[in-house]
């Protein structure tokens, strides 16, 4: 597989936020003094509520940012359209510079590039789900709004055949879908999505989910998505970044985060997650040359076979059909052996060098 080149469209580099009055003052005893959160608190009176905080996000994308309740995820989301300004720290989308933006090109951002998605979507109860949906075209000054675009976006979103009714007459699950609907409409390129599932049943939840998925595929919208649920972060994320007390103490995909948790906080937030999904063939392959040291040349012929980027789960049903090793092949060229041990180990998360050393 050959990557695309990758196009950055959200870039945060180095985004602060502190809050209070006295914020900096507080920003520049941070820079020349160290001063702690403990500190700022007792001498500014304020609250640090995203520390230094940089990532991007490239074109169809999905970037989670996961955290427990108060880490700071609200706030930094709310930068990327500038509801925010940071206390330091620049947002740039697609080139451009959001904090130096004039009011007008901002309206146009958040209008006509930016779809937003909360948990609760506060639809307008007096307008039908159609009218709901067309309001983000109406705030995007076309004035008929247009039906051809808000009748796509209800059928994105599973909702065909509802578009007469008014919120009331619908289920959580579907008020999200119509929210969903209405940030799509306009056709932004980026969305910002605020743990928009997270009040919905674990059930509806994982339709919406799949909905949203899906959707995400097809318009290739570059999102960024906030959740306190690791399950949720993993299932959507292309990349994740987990937060913790206004800091984004490490990003990566969920195989990163998973089985290399940066710090003893990722690993106890990652300890009871199944690797069945997320974990490649590549990841626990012992390398042929290495595999032949411990145990000659084989005949491997009807050994089953896999890709490096195969999923445990993948191996676990080649591995019940037959006795033997799995080799990895990788352009017609064996690359690795997987063991049955390095199999189980793989599944338990046990980490890669213990793997490899036991099979020894
Ligand atoms: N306007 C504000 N004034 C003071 N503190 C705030 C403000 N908004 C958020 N905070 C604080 O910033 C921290 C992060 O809040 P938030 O971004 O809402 O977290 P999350 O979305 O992860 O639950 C919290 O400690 C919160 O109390
Ligand atoms: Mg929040």
């Amino acid at each position: 597989m050959t990557q695309p080149q990758r196009e950055e469209v959200i870039r945060c580099e180095g985004i602060w936020k502190i809050f209070g009055d006295k914020s900096r003052q507080a920003m520049d005893a941070i820079r020349s003094e160290g001063l702690s959160k403990k500190d700022i608190r007792e001498k500014f009176d304020c609250v640090v509520g995203v520390q230094d905080a940089s990532f991007s996000v490239g074109r169809g994308e999905i970037f989670c940012i996961m955290g427990l309740s108060g880490s700071g995820k609200s706030t930094l989301i709310r930068h990327i359209n500038r509801l925010i300004e940071p206390t330091a720290g620049s947002i740039i989308i697609e080139g451009q510079n959001v904090n130096a933006m004039n009011a007008r090109d901002l309206r146009a951002l958040r209008a006509e590039r930016i779809g937003m998605v909360f948990q609760s979507m506060a639809l307008m109860p007096h307008r039908t789900v159609r009218e709901n949906v067309g309001f983000s075209l109406e705030v995007r000054g076309v004035a008929e709004a247009n039906a051809a675009k808000i009748a796509a976006a209800i059928d994105a979103v599973d909702l065909t055949g509802w578009d007469k009714k008014y919120p009331d007459e619908l289920s959580g699950g579907m008020q999200q879908r119509v929210g969903l609907a209405r940030a799509i409409a306009a056709d932004p390129s980026i969305l910002l999505m605020d743990e928009p599932f997270s009040a919905l049943d674990p059930l509806i939840r994982k339709q919406l989910q799949g909905t949203f998925m899906q959707l995400s595929a097809e318009l290739h919208k570059t999102t960024v998505f906030i959740t306190h649920d690791l399950d949720e972060a993993i299932r959507i994320g292309d990349r994740i970044a987990i937060m913790k007390d206004g800091v984004l103490v490490q990003i990566g995909t969920p195989e990163q985060i998973v089985t290399e948790p940066a710090d003893d906080y990722v690993a106890e937030f990652v300890a009871g997650i199944s690797k069945l999904d997320l974990v490649t063939a590549a990841r626990i392959m012992q390398p042929l040359a290495q595999y032949q040291a411990q145990h000659g040349a084989q005949d491997m012929a009807h050994w089953p076979v896999a890709r490096p980027e195969d999923k445990l789960n993948a191996l676990v049903d080649l591995a019940v059909g037959a006795d033997s090793p799995i080799r990895i092949e990788a352009e017609g060229r064996v690359v690795g052996i997987v063991t049955r041990r390095a199999l189980l180990r793989g599944i338990q998360g046990r980490d890669e060098a213990m793997t490899a050393q036991e099979a020894a």
